[in-house]
C-alpha cells in the first residue's frame, strides 16, 4: 500500500478492466439478500448480531452533541481533507439526485446541495434520531433545503435505480451486515450511477503500531477528557481496527454488483474513499 495524502493514486480495477469485471459482478443480482451471522463484532467483542445496532445506537446518541467537534480533534482536521476529496471525486452535477447515507450531522449533504441546484435533490439519512436531527438543524439553518429520513441503510425506503450518487462516510464500519447495506445502496443507483464510501481503512503495516498506540489509548483518553466519553471513542477506535482492509472492501462492493471499483488511500491508508459503479 502507498502513503498517498489525499491525493492519492486510485488503486483496484483500472478502468480499462470493465468488461471483465462486469463479467466477475454477474452473481448476486444488485440487492439480493445475503445470509445472516448469529454474532458480530462490536468493536473487539462478539454479539449477538441482533444486539449490535442497539449499541451503535447508544455510541452515536452519546456522541452526537460532541461530534464534530471531536472529528476535528481526533483527525487534526484531516477528515474535512478526505470529505471535500470524496466531494469532488463524485462530480455532482445539476440535476443530479443524491443519497448521503448515515449522513450523521451532514457535511456532505451540505456540500452536494449546493451542487445539485433548484433541478435536483440530496436527501440525508441516517438511522440515529439524535445525529440525523442535529444535521438537518444544521442545514436548515444554512437554507439548504435537504430531505431528511431516518432509516436503517441495510433496508433503504427509496426506489430502485432512483439516485445518481450514493455516498456513505464513515458510516459502513457501524453497520451489522456490510453486505446487506452495500446491496441496498446499489439497488437503489441507477445504472451509471456511483457508490462512493469513505471509511477509515488498513494503515501501511509499517506505521500500524504507531497508530494503534494512538487509536486505542489516546483516542479514548481524548474522548473522556473532551466529550465526557471514553468507552464511545474506544469503541470507535476498536471498530477501525475490525473494518475490512481496502482489497476486501472492493471485493465486498463487487459482490453486491458495483463494477469498475477502485480506492484511494489517504495518509497511508488511515482512511480510504472506494468508488463502485452500478452496470
Ligand atoms: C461516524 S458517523 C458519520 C457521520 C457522517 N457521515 C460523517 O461523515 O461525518 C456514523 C453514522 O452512521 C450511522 N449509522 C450507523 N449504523 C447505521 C445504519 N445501519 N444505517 C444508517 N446509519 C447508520 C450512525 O448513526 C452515525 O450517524
Amino acid at each position: 500500500m502507498t502513503g498517498d495524502l489525499v491525493t492519492g493514486h486510485p488503486q483496484g480495477e483500472d478502468p480499462a478492466t470493465e468488461h471483465a469485471d462486469t463479467g466477475r459482478a454477474s452473481g448476486p443480482a444488485p440487492g439480493s439478500a445475503p445470509t445472516e451471522p448469529a454474532t458480530t463484532h462490536f468493536g473487539f467483542a462478539q454479539v449477538p448480531a441482533a444486539e449490535k445496532a442497539r449499541r451503535v445506537a447508544s455510541v452515536f446518541s452519546s456522541v452526537a452533541p460532541s461530534y464534530d467537534r471531536m472529528n476535528d480533534v481526533l483527525s487534526g482536521g484531516l477528515h474535512r481533507l478526505w470529505k471535500s476529496f470524496a466531494v469532488r471525486q463524485a462530480q455532482v452535477r445539476p440535476g443530479m439526485r443524491v443519497l448521503d447515507v448515515a449522513g450523521g450531522t451532514g457535511d456532505l449533504a451540505r456540500a452536494f446541495a449546493r451542487q445539485v441546484g433548484a433541478d435536483g435533490q440530496v436527501i440525508l439519512t441516517d438511522i440515529n434520531n439524535e445525529m440525523l436531527t442535529e444535521g438537518r438543524d444544521r442545514l436548515l439553518d444554512q437554507g439548504l433545503p435537504v430531505a431528511s429520513v431516518l432509516c436503517d441503510a441495510e433496508q433503504l425506503p427509496f426506489a430502485d435505480a432512483s439516485f445518481d450518487r450514493v455516498i456513505v462516510s464513515f458510516g459502513l464500519r457501524n453497520m451489522t451486515h456490510k453486505d446487506r447495506a452495500l446491496a441496498a445502496m446499489t439497488r437503489v443507483l441507477r445504472p451509471g450511477g456511483q457508490l462512493l464510501v469513505l471509511e477509515f481503512s488498513r494503515i501501511w503495516a509499517p506505521l500500524a503500531p504507531l497508530y494503534d498506540a494512538y487509536s486505542l489509548n489516546v483516542m479514548p483518553w481524548l474522548g473522556e477528557r473532551i466529550a465526557g466519553d471514553g468507552d464511545s471513542y474506544r469503541y470507535l477506535a476498536e471498530s477501525i481496527r475490525m473494518h475490512p482492509p481496502q482489497e476486501e472492501l472492493a471485493a465486498m462492493m463487487r459482490t453486491a454488483g458495483l463494477v469498475r471499483v477502485l480506492w484511494f488511500n489517504f495518509a497511508a491508508g488511515i482512511c480510504a474513499l472506494h468508488v463502485g459503479v452500478r452496470p
